[in-house]
């Protein structure tokens, strides 16, 4: 008996991806509480039918399990792979070898990919361009090229007559549960962290995306990692604000302390700033993760950096955190420096030299020695009443 869940998400499409509910970290980088899912879908048109996506490595027997639910493997003609990672395309060469007819559709850039990541010989791929159609008999595909977002071969597939958009990882949230959208009550905060953590150093070419799916009519999106959303609108106007850098009256502030005496300087600078009625998010970077950092960067205007001094540059964690910001390019537009060092400093210089170059202006800077006396205390709350009044100065 085949009691596999395969529903179907709009006429003659349906869900054939699996849930990966026990992984716990992707590319050994991003904490995933929640799982993930690896989303595959399978449309049945009159003439063709057609895989949008993969699985990941290790799924294959159950995704395959699916997809015989429905139709027999060897009656598939396309498979598409909108993006060339694993997660998505790991299973390409599993379904070439069960259907040696079946044709890969990807981009221009995609096509190398293909053959070195998955040894898919040249002669069954088809490439697509931009724009490019292709009739499945009642139902239409359309190709959308969308670099970088997350490589440089990635397009969306759109479905014309059903308007279901598969943008494989834009849109995606990184959570194993729910189907649907309307089925996970914080499916923004989670979305919000998959953005932080994937798409924020893209967002010129998100904003490029997002331009081009406006003359499209989008009922459904239906990504490659997290629930569909069978309401588009609450997940592209999100992504407005994201790809577009909108920030709110809010500063992020991630430390680390090592006796004391940074912590010392942190907690004034939050208590100050919310006071002020700056919206505060606060990170201990010993026990923080890295995505709910990452989420909270995509919409913060500020950044504080408590980084006390280790052997004449910050600690390696603040080291870590500055990296992760010089990387993921957040739209923060002012940063504050907080450190205390015990015989001898650097840390601040070090900052200076990691974050130089980004459009963050050092709204100010603080590095004492030993723990903070009444007056560096006093200091700290002038800093963080500047900042406060930069933040919401800031348009
Ligand atoms: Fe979900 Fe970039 O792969």
């Amino acid at each position: 008996m085949n009691w596999r869940n395969t529903p179907k998400i709009s006429d003659n499409v349906y869900w054939v991806g699996v849930k990966d509910w026990n992984r716990r970290i992707f590319d050994s980088l991003i904490p995933l509480p929640n799982g993930t899912s690896y989303n595959s879908y399978l449309i049945l048109g009159t003439e063709k039918k057609v895989l949008i996506d993969t699985v990941n490595p290790g799924f294959e027997r159950e995704w395959e399990e699916k997809i015989r639910k429905i139709v027999d493997l060897g009656d598939i003609d396309y498979v598409v792979m909108n993006h060339a990672e694993p997660d998505h395309a790991g299973a390409i060469p599993y379904i070439m070898k069960l259907n040696q007819k079946a044709k890969l559709i990807t981009s221009q850039r995609g096509t190398k990919m293909a053959q070195t990541f998955f040894k898919v010989p040249e002669n069954r791929i088809m490439v697509v361009q931009d724009q490019q159609t292709l009739s499945l008999g009642d139902k239409t595909l359309r190709f959308i090229e969308a670099p970088m977002l997350h490589w440089p071969e990635t397009m969306f597939t759109y479905l014309e007559e059903d308007g279901v958009l598969f943008p494989c990882d834009f849109f995606g949230a990184h959570i194993a549960y729910g189907l649907h959208d309307n089925e996970v009550e914080d499916l923004l905060v989670h979305a919000q962290r998959y953005f932080g953590e994937i798409m924020m150093p893209f967002r010129v070419m998100g904003q490029k995306a997002m331009e081009k799916l406006e003359s499209l009519k989008i009922n459904i999106i239906a990504p490659s990692h997290g629930p569909i959303h069978k309401n588009p609108n609450r997940i592209l106007n999100a992504y407005k604000k994201w790809v577009y850098g909108e920030t709110r009256e809010k500063a992020t502030i991630v430390y680390v302390t090592m006796w004391g005496s940074t912590e010392k300087m942190v907690k004034p600078m939050v208590d100050v700033l919310a006071s002020e009625g700056i919206e505060v998010s606060l990170h201990n970077l010993v026990v923080a993760d890295v995505g709910d950092i990452a989420k909270d960067l995509v919409d913060s205007k500020a950044i504080v950096l408590g980084a006390p001094t280790v052997l004449g540059g910050m600690h390696p964690l603040a080291v870590y955190a500055s990296y992760l910001v010089k990387v993921l390019r957040p739209p923060l537009k002012f940063g504050v420096v907080l450190s205390s060092y015990g015989w001898g400093g650097g840390a601040v210089k070090h900052v200076e030299e990691l974050l130089g170059g980004l459009k963050i202006e050092i709204a100010g800077a603080l590095e004492i020695n030993g723990p903070p006396t009444e007056s560096d205390i006093g200091q700290v709350v002038e800093l963080g009443k500047a900042l406060a009044k930069k933040i919401k100065e800031e348009r």
